[in-house]
Parts: C-alpha cells; structure tokens; sequence
C-alpha cells in the first residue's frame, strides 16, 4: 500500500514526522523559513547550502547563515566544498551545533560553485565524490545524505551509476533532482530516474522537483517508490502550499493570515540577517507572498519600492488590521532567542577550540 504523505518515516535513526521535506534553497531557506516549514508540516527542514571553506576559515557571512533553533529539528544543514578532509571537519561543525542529518551538495549547477569542483561538478568525478561521502560520513555520528541531480549533461544518466556508490560509502539517504546541470530549472523533472534510483538503492530517496501539490506529490510517491518528496519553489512565500500537500487540504490563506506570516518572517528575518541585509534579501519575499491574487498589484508594488522593513510591517497593519491578533499569537509561540545556537559564536574547531 502506498504511504501517505502525514506517515513518518526513518531516514537512519532519525523519525520524519511527514513525507514532505522543504528543500535547501540558496538565498532563501533562512532560518525564518525553515521554522514556517515545520509548522506547516514539513517533516525535515534543510539549510541553504553552506561552504565548507567558509565554515574553516570562520567567515561571518557563512557563519551567520548556520543558526539552530528549537523548534527546527529534525534539521538537515547542507555543506559543499570539493575536498575531503575539510568537509568532514565542516560536518563536525554542524553535528556539534545541533544538526540531525548532514547533507552533502553534489548538484549545485551554479558555475561559481562548480569551478571549484563542487555541486554537479562531483557527478562527473565519482571517485572524488565517493572519497568525500567516506570522510564525512566517518566523521560524524549523524546521518550524511547526498543531494544530486541527474548528471551534467542534458540526457544524463551519472545519478544512477554513482548513486548506489555513494550509498557504499556511507550515504544513509539520497535526494535526486531529476534535470541535468545545464538545465537549471528549465523543462522538467524527469522522475522516472528516481524510479530508478529507488531500485538501485536500499536506503530512502527523496523526490525534488515540480512537486506542487497535494496530487502531484501523491503521483510522485506512487511513480517512484520514493520515501518521501521534497518541495522548492512551491513553498517560496507560499507556506499553505505545504499544509496543502501534506494534508490535501487546500483551504486559500485570508489576507490577515498571508500579512501576519509576512511581519512574522520579516521581523524574523532582520533579527538574523539585521536590517541593512535583510531589507534587501526580503524583496523577493514580498512579490511571492503578495502575489497569487492575494493583495492588489498596486499595493505589491509600493511594498517593493520601501526601504525600511519597519515601513513595510506598517503599511501590512494598515492593509490587513486583523493580522495583529495573529502575529501576536504567532510571536507567543517563537522559542526563546537564548536557546539558540549560533554557530559565529562557536570555535572554528570543536577539537582545536579556537
Ligand atoms: C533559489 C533556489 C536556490 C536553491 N538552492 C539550493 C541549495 O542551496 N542546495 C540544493 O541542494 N538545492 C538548491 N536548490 C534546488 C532545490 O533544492 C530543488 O531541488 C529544486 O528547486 C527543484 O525543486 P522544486 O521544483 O520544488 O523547486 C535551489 C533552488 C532554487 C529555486
């Protein structure tokens, strides 16, 4: 019988209360995010991908971008890097500041990124791939996990052949995002390679790509025989979109509940980031949140155009009075800030101490 998308399940010791896992997205799975996620039902949150080089020479940047709350866990922190000895001591790091799964980024298709022969750039040099997933899967107690894509190459077929490798060397689940490289995010995910995956392989796979909705991730489950699915885009300023998927309840968010998780996020957000970056990361959030026929495009535009984040919560007030009630229950229910691990407040090394 197939599962449904609220059962949980078992990735190594680790119990994901849902099948749904919101995906690690550069630029945008902060903290705030990744929180919203797990109360809307996502079973395991991730990180966006951190470099392991800048979690080795300490810096602020990177280190700002690993914060533990709570209330996130289970929590996988995405690590990439190309060298092995330094990803290990970087899956030391996030072990020791609270991560329950490592995950490893072998499918970045950002030249940036690639040039320094991480992300996709590891499918075409499995042994590479290989002697990294060792070192980092000896190196901690956790779970490591591996997220792919199909290959480099429109066509590819590299997941396949290196997958069941990795699972070798110790991978303890894989994500496959079935498009090539070079794709990006044009045509779609091909999932009938994760099909195929699943077969190879004794260990969960997780579905990523074009999962959407409640029926779409039904199919996915069923096509595949993965474990579970994980949602991207879909989520992005579009938390119900979980809950409608998890639970197949599709009930449209009131314009006090769509304001009221937009303050939530935001003050969030510049108490991470602060306000100088985060009034500049926040942009795009407004657009996806304001959008869907939420709020009049008149009113989304002038919401682009302000600077100070505080001027955007106003005019949120203004245009929705009711959400006051909700963000006040909303911010009831946030743990306390001190219980958070900061990882910018950690030694460099857990063995070196300083
Ligand atoms: C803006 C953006 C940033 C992303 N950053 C990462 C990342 O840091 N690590 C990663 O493994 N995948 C990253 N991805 C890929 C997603 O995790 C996911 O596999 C992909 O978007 C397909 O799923 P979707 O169709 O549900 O969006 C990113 C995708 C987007 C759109």
């Amino acid at each position: 019988m197939q599962p449904s998308l609220r059962d949980s399940w078992w990735l190594g010791g680790v119990e994901i209360p849902t099948r749904v896992v919101l995906a690690p997205m550069a630029g945008v799975s902060v903290q705030a995010f990744r929180r919203q996620g797990r109360r809307y039902g996502a079973g395991l949150v991730c990180s966006e991908m951190v470099s392991c080089a800048g979690i080795e020479h300490r810096n602020e940047r990177t280190l700002g971008y690993l914060r533990v709350g709570a209330d996130e866990h289970p929590l996988a922190i995405q690590i990439f890097g190309s060298e092995p000895g330094t990803m290990a001591e970087a899956a030391r790091m996030v072990e020791a500041a609270g991560a329950d799964i490592v995950d490893m980024n072998f499918g970045c298709p950002v030249r940036k990124v690639t040039k320094t022969g991480a992300g996709a750039h590891l499918l075409e040099e499995p042994e590479l791939a290989c002697r990294i997933t060792e070192a980092v899967a000896s190196a901690v107690a956790v779970p490591v996990t591996v997220k792919m894509r199909r290959g480099v190459v429109d066509g590819s077929r590299a997941c396949l052949a290196i997958g069941p490798r990795l699972v070798e060397a110790g991978a303890a689940a894989l994500t496959l995002h079935p498009r090539s490289a070079t794709q990006m995010y044009t045509g779609f995910a091909d999932h009938s390679l994760t099909a195929e995956l699943v077969e190879l392989v004794d260990v969960p796979v997780i579905a990523s790509g074009d999962v959407t909705s409640h029926a779409k991730a039904e199919t996915v489950l069923a096509a595949t025989g993965a474990a579970a699915v994980m949602v991207g885009r879909g989520a992005q300023g579009n938390p119900w979109a979980i809950r409608d998927i998890v639970l197949g309840e599709g009930a449209a968010p009131s314009r006090e509940e769509v304001a009221a998780e937009l303050i939530v996020f935001i003050r969030e957000t510049v108490r991470e980031l602060g306000e100088r970056r985060a009034s500049g990361f926040l942009k795009k959030f407004y657009g996806w949140y304001l959008g869907h026929g939420r709020f009049p495009k008149p009113f989304k535009n002038e919401i682009v155009q302000l600077h100070a984040t505080e001027e955007v919560i106003e005019r949120l007030f203004a245009a929705a009075p009711g959400a006051a009630a909700i963000v006040e229950r909303l911010e009831a229910e946030l743990p306390d800030p001190e219980d958070e691990i900061l990882l910018d407040r950690m030694p460099i090394s857990i063995y070196g101490g300083g």
